[in-house]
């Protein structure tokens, strides 16, 4: 089944920040890159980082701990391509942000 949740106010997460929102139990990394709204999951694929709370060059989010970059695209992993991270798709509406869960 897939589910749209409610994930934030839009205009809550100005271009170039990010941070974790947890939805139905589960804790997501959001971010607003130029290239629109991203989410991954918050729990970085090496130790654990919360990536909610990473440092978010263009698409490129880097993780607060040890600083990996994932594309946030699509969730693949610049230093460890065997560790990328889980992505949900994404949409606006009514200046809300979207976040879909399978
Ligand atoms: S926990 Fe994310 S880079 Fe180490």
């Amino acid at each position: 089944m897939n589910s749209w949740w409610d994930a934030a106010e839009a205009s809550s997460l100005s271009p170039g920040s990010c941070r974790t929102v947890e939805i139905n139990g589960r804790r997501i990394a959001l971010a607003h890159t130029p290239e629109g709204f991203f989410a991954v999951d918050d729990a970085c694929p090496h130790r654990g980082g919360a990536l909610g709370a990473g440092f978010l060059d263009g698409t490129t989010l880097h993780c607060p701990l040890h600083g990996w970059g994932f594309d946030i695209r699509d969730g693949a992993c610049q230093p460890r391509p065997e560790k990328p991270v889980r992505t949900y798709p994404t949409r606006t509406e009514d200046g809300r942000v979207w976040i879909r869960i399978d």
